[in-house]
């Protein structure tokens, strides 16, 4: 089959943006601690206080992020983005309507994030109003039960921070951590677990991702750089850059001391439990020649390392990847989701053990799903995987939650509106919700806090 180069990004990345973030925690915050280990095997329950909830990133619902670097890329010419974002699900104006959905439903948890771009539309320019707005977010969780997990940074970025190098800039972890400080010193007291940023790992992941049909040696992250040299004739700014399109290898390194940094300036604000999230695909070995143990050296290890240090780690799974001298696609007849990834809940409980393994803190699972027009399937899907997360309870993991993705249909990126993750159904002409099956069957579950 010839694919022409869009077809290409657009195919490409259908296996990139979804892989698509304890007590120990507890004695050093003074707050409360949170449930104990609660050995649990042989009871459908799960431990007492266990966080069930969904998640939404702030430029994925809210709309109109205009001062994001997302903006700008979603309308460069030769974009990679299907779609712009335009007023996504307007959940800057109708979130107490989700907020008050959610906990309807029988949830007892919230993950969403801030945006930078809004909160500092200017360099050293922090918005008090819109600050104010995060907190009536957080306020509205609370006056319904919800704990509040908040990302700071869910990829997209201040223009003006895209503008002078991004993550690649010396700089960057600096004014990362400025914005942390200020956003806690608003909002800290509401939040109940702060993630620094959602998938740090995704750059790297992205060189093991293989495309079908693709020319020689091509990964996402030659695709990412393909795109990088367009825009970067448009825009004719030298600086650019974005985290999916950055150099991997230097923002990674600014991304870690920015994670430590802002973790800091957090605590010091208020001292609130602090971690990240990654995306973790199911990695399992395939063969002599297997190079699964290279993919966990270079995208996941330095981070899950870096993780010792937090307060929990955030789990975030969507499929599997079989490992043999690179990612093997699907097995045949095996079935696929609208993102071209295997259907495959039990990754879920394969990642949170590698988690918990590698890092000895509390595990959150922060993102779960599964992209598909069918609800039947994604109720299925719920099923198995948090059968997964039961297993691992019941052998004395201490897995804090599961928070699922998402709450609402949204914009998934490069793949606009059309992949459906979401537990509630968005009319796009007119906003207007609709409750899907499997969000009343997951909110059983919580309600029962049982399978
Ligand atoms: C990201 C989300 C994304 C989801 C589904 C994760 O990689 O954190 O922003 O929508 O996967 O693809």
């Amino acid at each position: 089959m010839n694919m022409n180069r869009r077809e290409w990004m657009q195919r490409g990345a259908t296996f990139a943006l979804g892989i698509g973030l304890g007590e120990r925690l507890l004695a050093s915050t003074g707050k409360p601690p949170l449930s104990g280990e609660v050995k649990s095997a042989g009871s459908p329950k799960f431990p007492p206080k266990f966080l069930w909830g969904a998640a939404t990133a702030a430029h994925q619902v809210e709309g109109n992020n205009v001062n994001s670097d997302n903006w700008l890329l979603e309308r460069a010419p030769n974009t990679m983005y299907k779609e712009p974002s335009r007023d996504a699900c307007d959940h800057y104006h109708l979130y107490e309507q989700d907020i008050n959905q959610l906990a309807d439903l029988g949830f007892n948890a919230y993950r969403f994030s801030i945006e930078w771009a809004r909160i500092e539309p200017e360099k050293g320019f922090f918005s008090r109003a819109e600050l104010e707005h995060y907190r009536r977010m957080l306020e509205a969780c609370h006056k319904r039960g919800l704990t509040p997990l908040v990302t700071y940074s869910h990829f997209t970025l201040p223009r003006w921070f895209a503008y002078q190098g991004a993550w690649e800039n010396p700089e960057s972890a600096d004014l990362f951590a400025r914005y942390c400080e200020r956003a806690t010193a608003q909002l800290g007291d509401l939040i109940a677990y702060a993630a620094t940023f959602n998938e740090p790992d995704i750059p790297y992941l992205f060189h093991w991702i293989n495309l079908p049909n693709a020319p020689a040696g091509m990964d996402l992250a030659g695709l990412m750089a393909a795109q990088k040299a367009g825009l970067m004739q448009h825009l004719n700014a030298p600086q650019f850059s974005s985290f999916l399109i950055g150099d991997a290898e230097k923002s990674r390194e600014n991304m870690m001391a920015a994670h430590t940094k802002a973790k800091s300036a957090i605590k010091s604000a208020k001292n609130i439990p602090v971690g990240l999230t990654l995306a973790m695909e199911d990695d399992q070995p395939e063969g002599p020649d297997s190079r699964y143990a290279e993919k966990q050296a270079d995208v996941y290890v330095p981070w899950l390392k870096l993780a010792k240090q937090d307060d929990f780690i955030g789990v975030q799974t969507y499929t599997r990847s079989r490992i043999a001298s690179k990612a093997l696609p699907p097995p045949q007849g095996a079935e696929l989701t609208q993102m071209g990834y295997e259907f495959y809940p039990e990754s879920l409980e394969h990642t949170v053990r590698l988690a918990a393994k590698e890092t000895a803190v509390p595990v959150i699972v922060t993102e779960n799903g599964v992209a598909t027009e069918d609800d039947t399937r994604r109720v299925e899907y719920i099923r198995r995987a948090l059968a997964g997360v039961k297993r691992c309870i019941d052998d004395g993991i201490n897995v804090r939650g599961y928070i699922h993705w998402s709450l609402l249909d949204n914009f998934e990126w490069i793949f606009g509106y059309t992949p459906k993750f979401g537990l509630i159904a968005v009319d796009r002409e007119t906003q207007k919700r609709t409750v899907k099956p499997s969000a009343s069957t997951l909110g059983k579950i919580a309600k029962a806090n049982s399978l």
